[in-house]
Formats: structure tokens, sequence, C-alpha cells
């Protein structure tokens, strides 16, 4: 059976992060792991997480078995969390608990499978790295559109004219906020032309939402998902506490079909469920708990949150001006009103290569670097190593 296994590249990411581990220079800037960092450099655990879970370690509750759609009391608070907690949409969908972000996208991809099997995927280009491998995986074909800036923020129209070849029933994958890898949002003039543009062509639209929190807020970064869901009827939504709760290895993560009206609601939780139960059976209790206590009372999970959405743009902020300072090209400023973790920097491969090897800073051969990994005293040495690969100088020359 083995003779026959094809060989399988390491993820190039988890190889660059091996790197980085193995480099041996002191002031090396790691911006691959896609984690928030604190200015200190650590991903802590959220004092609201440590709250809930001693709450929950004292109450022993049993470990039996929990329901196919995970924790209910956790479902009901992601819905009004993604959707708002006063919307008639709340009435109309089916969420059931998932394993983090990931595995929201890959039950929702199997559920199109199941459903629509000749429905194309459409995917940003740039996009996450792993949509494209999880929709694949589950049998459906993948096509891209333009995702890409002009002067003033997104190019809607390079979007709109890829889309433009689009079937009715196509699915189109949209990032709620934060764009990854490019940070680049639609505004909500933008969310309301995609919402009549899909509805023009039959397009539905499928939002992961893997950072509401992290752009201009927990309800601003919402703003653009609550439109769609007010303009259409059908809409798939994978969303994610892996960034916005700090709950990364606890897998915690939602898929949520928007229905037109409440009927197939119990057929759809139904569908949900076994193919679930056909792959991990039940997702794991324990960041659902944490995360559905946290959605029960807030305020300091939030109030953390903006501490940590507020750092990031602060960093942008910090790292623009650096860059003028340094003399970088204007398009750098983009840095600046970009949101979330992510950002593409306007360098190739080779340019990429040599942040790496002559400066040691580490971002992804595509350019993607981790705004959010980045700590204060690490920005104007980011600033000028950008600019020395830009004119091409020497590590030597900035020393
Ligand atoms: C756009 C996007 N979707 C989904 C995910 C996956 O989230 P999770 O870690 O909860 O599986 C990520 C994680 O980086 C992401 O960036």
């Amino acid at each position: 059976m083995l003779a026959a296994l094809p060989i399988a590249e390491p993820d190039p990411l988890w190889a660059l992060i091996r790197s980085f581990r193995h480099d041996r220079r002191a002031d090396k800037i790691d911006l691959v792991v896609g984690v928030y960092r604190d200015a200190s450099g650590e991903t802590p655990v959220m004092c609201a997480v440590q709250e809930a879970e001693a709450r929950l370690a004292s109450a022993a509750a049993s470990k039996s078995y929990r329901a196919l759609s995970g924790n209910m009391a956790f479902n009901e608070g992601i819905s009004a969390f993604l959707l708002g907690a006063d919307t008639e949409t709340l009435g109309r969908q089916c969420t059931i608990q998932t394993v983090g972000g990931t595995g929201a996208l890959r039950v929702l991809a199997d559920f199109i499978a199941l459903v629509s099997p000749d429905a194309t995927m459409w995917n940003t280009n740039p996009g996450y790295v792993n949509h494209r491998p999880i929709m694949t995986a589950a049998g459906l074909q993948v096509k891209s559109f333009r995702w890409q800036e002009n002067d003033t923020g997104l190019d809607i129209e390079a979007a709109f004219a890829d889309l433009d070849e689009a079937r009715k029933g196509d699915v189109v994958i949209l990032h709620g906020c934060c764009h990854n890898p490019t940070g680049v949002d639609p505004s909500l003039e933008q969310w309301r032309r995609i919402a009549a543009f899909c509805k023009d062509k039959g397009l539905t639209p499928m939002v992961d939402m893997a950072y509401q929190g992290f752009g201009d807020g927990v309800e601003e970064d919402a703003a653009g998902l609550r439109l769609l869901a007010g303009a259409l009827d059908t809409l798939l939504v994978a969303a994610s506490c892996s960034k916005n709760m700090g709950l990364y290895c606890e897998r915690t993560g939602a898929a949520m079909v928007i229905a037109p009206d409440s009927k197939p609601l119990s057929n759809i939780r139904a569908t949900l469920e076994r193919i679930a139960r056909a792959s991990y059976s039940m997702p794991p209790e324990h960041g659902a708990a944490i995360a559905a206590a946290l959605f029960e009372n807030p305020r300091a999970w939030l109030a953390e949150l903006e501490i940590s959405r507020r750092r990031v743009a602060g960093i942008r902020r910090d790292l623009g001006a650096a860059l003028r300072e340094h003399g970088a090209p204007a398009k750098f400023q983009a840095l600046c009103r970009q949101k979330g973790m992510f950002s593409l920097l306007p360098l190739d491969s080779h340019q990429m290569t040599r942040l790496r090897e002559e400066f040691g800073v580490y971002g992804t051969a595509s350019g993607r670097i981790n705004i959010a990994g980045l700590l204060p005293d690490q920005v104007d040495r980011l600033a000028a190593a950008l600019c020395a690969v830009l004119r091409n100088v020497a590590v030597a020359n900035l020393r």
C-alpha cells in the first residue's frame, strides 16, 4: 500500500517557521506565524478566557459526549455575535459548532458538494492559502477572481470583471473582514454592490469570518456580512474564535447556513450533523464552553480584544511613519489603511528571500507579513530593511 504513497511536499509555511527557529540572529523578526502577539512578543491567554476556564474547572461538568451540533449556547452566542442580536436573520439560520474556522470551511464545502456539486467556488486572488485545498478536498472546482488595490482601496471593478464569468449557483468566497493576506476590505458601499452583484447573478456568498474585532471593531467588522444577510436569501458563513478569543489550539469555530426562511432549517441541521458525524463526529467542548461564557458576559473580553485591535492599528501607523522617514515609495502607505493582522508587501519572492537571508526578516515568499507579530522595537528596523531591499543596499551598509 505505502509503495504508492505520492511524495507530499512539506507545507512551505512550516518550513519557514522551522528555519526561523534555527536562525541564531538575536534581532530576527518573525512575521510568518499568523497569531496575535502583544507588545512583549507573547500570544497571551486572555484574562476573560482564564476566568471562564477557572469557572469551568471548578464546575467540573461531565466529559460525556455532547450533541452533534456541539455546544448550543455557543451556537446561539456566535450567531448573534456575527449577525447582530436583534435581526430577523437569526430566525432563518442554522449554526453548528465546528473544529475551528477550518472545520467550518470544510463542513460547508461538503455541504455545497452535496447540494450543488457542479457549483464553482470563486476564490480571491491572492487568497487565504487553505481555501483552495479545502474546497478541492471536498471535490469542488475552484476558480479565482482578482482581489487587488487601486489608489483608494479595493479595486472592485477588477473583481466584478473576473466574476462576470461565474454562473448562477456558483459560490463566492469572501473574507468578512481583515482579508488574509492583503488586509484589503470592501467599503460599505462596495459591500452593497457585492450584494447586488450576487443577487443579480444568482451567486451565493460564503463569508469567512476569522478576524472579527481586529479591523475597525466587532460591530463594524460584521457590517458587510450583515448587509449581505439582509439582502440575500441564502448565505454561508464560516467563523473562527481562534484570533478574537485567542483560542487557537482549542479549535473553536462555527458553520452557519442562512436560508430564505425557517422551513428548511431542521433539514439543514440534520445534513450538517451528518457531514460532521462522518468526519469528526462531535466538536471539542472546552473552547466552545469558554466562548459561550464570553458571549454571555462579553464586557471584559471585548475590552481585551479592543486593546489587541488598537495595538495592530497602532503598529500599522508606526510602520507607515517609519517607512515614510526611510523614503519608501508612496505605495507602502497602503499598509496604514489596510485592516487586520496581515498585509501583502509589494515585493517579489527574490526580495523576500533577501529580507530573510540578509536582514533576518521572515515573511512568506508571496510577501505576506503578520503585522500583529511585529514588536514596537522592531518597526524601525523592518522599515529600514524594506527600504534597503528596494534600493538594493547590502546589510553591512545599514549597521
Ligand atoms: C481567512 C481564514 N480563514 C480561516 C482560518 C482558519 O481558522 P482556524 O484556525 O480557526 O481554523 C484562518 C486562519 O488563519 C484564516 O486566516
